[in-house]
């Protein structure tokens, strides 16, 4: 069950490394490691994650596994859309998924999740997950927000905590060799970019083409020069653009 064993610390480095040196020292499926600061907060492409002391919610879960990454590799979007429905029903702001698993607030940041994973005699997933919930210095940021930002009331960062863990356990356990109809739905219903032009960039490939629909394999299906096509790693770094299609090695 995920939360049965949780770790709650008052600053670590990162959630994710003490997640994965636990994992190693043989912790539980489930097992939560809960930080109120971090000093070495992970993100995406080697990015950092920085939030305000005690501003933030942010966790890391421990998942194993024998699937296959493959056939799992979806998983961070029913992370991200058990996130973001979370989050909705918490603020009065649109909640936008933006594929592959950020999640924006009235278009701007304030969610991120990062997953890692680490194969061995089985799969270990570290699902982290960083949401500003209280107001921050860095909000005065043109594209950053936070919970309470867009809230009539302060959100709880407690109950918000324990609603999450259920809806990743939910998400885990229904968890199935491609999306199910009704996640897929709601993602889409909130797909950021919806129908827009975008530049997408996968390493050194620039692809341009306009954004269709999550696919129920966790691809992007994208229309690029004329031709539908399933995109299934990149990050979105502009948008909406002009139609301009095609892919381009930069
Ligand atoms: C991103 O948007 O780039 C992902 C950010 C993920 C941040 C969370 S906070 C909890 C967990 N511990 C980390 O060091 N990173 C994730």
């Amino acid at each position: 069950m995920i939360g049965r064993t949780r770790w709650h610390f008052p600053e670590v480095d990162s959630t994710q490394t003490v997640a994965f040196r636990l994992a190693e020292q043989g912790a539980a499926h489930g097992t939560v490691v809960r930080a109120d600061f971090q000093t070495a907060g992970r993100g995406r492409q080697g990015r950092k994650w920085i939030s305000d002391r005690s501003s933030a919610l942010m966790f890391s879960v421990i998942l194993r596994t024998h699937e296959s990454v493959d056939r799992i590799g979806h998983f961070s979007l029913v992370l991200a859309d058990a996130v973001a429905e979370v989050v909705r029903n918490s603020i009065d702001s649109p909640v936008h998924v933006k594929w592959p698993n950020d999640i924006l607030i009235d278009g701007k940041k304030s969610v991120g999740i990062l997953v890692q994973t680490r194969t061995g005699s089985e799969t270990v997933i570290v699902a982290g997950i960083g949401i500003n919930v209280a107001a921050m210095a860095s909000d005065q940021l043109p594209d950053a927000t936070s919970l309470n930002a867009n809230a009539k009331s302060p959100v709880d960062p407690d109950s918000l905590f324990e609603t999450i863990l259920k809806r990743i356990e939910a998400g885990w356990n229904t968890l199935d060799a491609s999306l199910d109809s009704e996640t897929l739905d709601r993602l889409n219903e909130h797909l950021w970019l919806k129908g827009c032009g975008i530049t997408l960039l996968d390493g050194d490939r620039e692809i341009r083409g306009r954004v269709l629909e999550v696919a129920s394999n966790g691809g992007l299906r994208m229309e690029i020069a004329g031709k539908e096509q399933i995109v299934m790693v990149g990050e979105i770094t502009r948008g909406p653009r002009p139609i301009d299609d095609g892919i381009v090695n930069r």
